[in-house]
């Protein structure tokens, strides 16, 4: 059955911290890329898309899914395919990954996306605006940081959804 994506997303319950830090953690120093998901929002995501086949980004350590691919390997040069869920590096890069998963759509994937809401972007309004937009609450907490990050964060999906 097909449901909507505004329907699926909004069965999101995770709650975060709406305070921003005044001190970013190291995990917010531009020397790392490893904004690790949340655990708790990754399981929601999941159940609400039945599950992801994919992380496309990422290491041993923090891959989300079976199937992972790491630097090595650079994600952005291999084919997806299946339920994706991507959590991009947040560098300079991050248009071509944005750009990838709208792509790797086109060619039948569902790819959703956690990334950082930088409305102002060139790859926010190339990409993540031909996709289906869900603005998260709060700030969220990555990896095992005690201080929330210090920019919003949205969830953006690509491609058709079928729910289970
Ligand atoms: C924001 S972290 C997300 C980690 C994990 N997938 C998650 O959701 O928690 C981005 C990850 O992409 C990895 N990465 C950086 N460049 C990559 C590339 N070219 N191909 C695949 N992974 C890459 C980094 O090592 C990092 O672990």
């Amino acid at each position: 059955m097909a449901i909507s994506y505004a329907t699926a997303l909004s069965k999101l319950s995770v709650t975060h911290s709406a305070k921003e830090s005044a001190i970013p953690s190291v995990h917010f120093s531009s020397a790392t890329c490893e904004w690790e998901t949340p655990l708790a929002l990754f399981e929601e995501l999941s159940h609400v898309f039945g599950g992801f086949t994919l992380d496309p980004c990422a290491t041993p350590e923090n891959a989300k899914c079976a199937r992972y691919f790491t630097r090595e390997d650079d994600g952005l040069s291999q084919a997806w395919n299946g339920k994706v869920f991507m959590n991009p590096p947040y560098g300079r890069e991050i248009g071509k990954w944005v750009k990838k998963a709208w792509a790797e759509s086109l060619n039948g994937a569902l790819v959703v996306c956690l990334v950082p809401a930088r409305v102002d972007t060139r790859w926010w309004h190339e990409y993540a605006r031909k996709g289906h937009v869900y603005f998260l609450r709060g700030r969220l907490k990555f990896g095992a940081s005690v201080n929330s990050a210090p920019f919003p964060s949205a969830i953006v999906t690509f491609g058709k959804f079928f729910s289970r």
